[in-house]
């Protein structure tokens, strides 16, 4: 993320609006549980979550996996799938705990790997099977959940390749 921005400007600018975010963002922690109650809604996200955790792939709802498989995604930014998703220490703790009151407590939404993907969980390889569509990854949700980055995983909004069957 941080290697992204060149322009010191830039990155002032970003750090004060960022800075503002995270206020907004520890004082809004109660809009997560807006989530909730069977809807396929999962956004918004705070602001700062979707800028620091949505800028190389969509912002992952939180809500679809343990505390347990958060910490681990956070613990080992540093060397994130290969590559270097690390944030600065404040940012960490804010996202971390941000990811932690919204986590799941169910056992089917536990890391299955060591890398904690979320696409091994075992609620997405039930949801989804385990083939994806040729030339598409399941870790790009917006490649069928058209409207994923707002965290809208409704059916309403979901377009998959033709010919493809999960399940399968
Ligand atoms: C510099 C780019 C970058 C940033 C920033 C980034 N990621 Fe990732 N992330 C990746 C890549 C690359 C993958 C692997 C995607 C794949 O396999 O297709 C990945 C995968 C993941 C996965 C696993 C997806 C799956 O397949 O189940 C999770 C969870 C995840 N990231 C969480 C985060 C969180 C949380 C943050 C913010 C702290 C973050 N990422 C920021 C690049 C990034
Ligand atoms: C290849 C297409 C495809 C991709 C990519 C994909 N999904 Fe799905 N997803 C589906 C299909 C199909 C369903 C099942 C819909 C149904 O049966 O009603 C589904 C269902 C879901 C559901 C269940 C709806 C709900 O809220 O209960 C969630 C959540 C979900 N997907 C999240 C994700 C996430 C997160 C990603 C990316 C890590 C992702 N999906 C990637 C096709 C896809």
């Amino acid at each position: 993320m941080k290697e992204k921005m060149g322009m010191v400007k830039v990155l002032d600018m970003q750090r004060s609006s960022r800075r503002l975010g995270w206020l907004m963002m520890l004082a809004g922690l109660p809009l997560a549980t807006m989530a909730h109650g069977g809807s396929h809604q999962y956004g918004p996200y705070p602001a700062s979550y979707a800028e620091e955790c949505g800028s190389c792939h969509v912002p992952y709802p939180p809500q679809r996996m343990t505390a347990a498989g958060w910490e681990t995604q956070m613990r080992t930014l540093k060397q994130h799938y290969g590559t270097d998703a690390s944030v600065e220490a404040a940012a960490n703790q804010a996202i971390t705990a941000y990811l932690l009151a919204n986590a799941s407590p169910k056992d089917k939404s536990a890391p299955a790997d060591p890398t904690a993907r979320m696409t091994k969980t075992r609620w997405f390889v039930k949801e989804h099977g385990a083939t994806p569509p040729k030339g598409l990854s399941f870790s790009n949700c917006t490649g069928c959940h058209t409207q994923a980055e707002k965290g809208d995983f409704d059916e309403r909004t979901l377009k998959t390749p033709t010919g493809w069957r999960h399940g399968d």
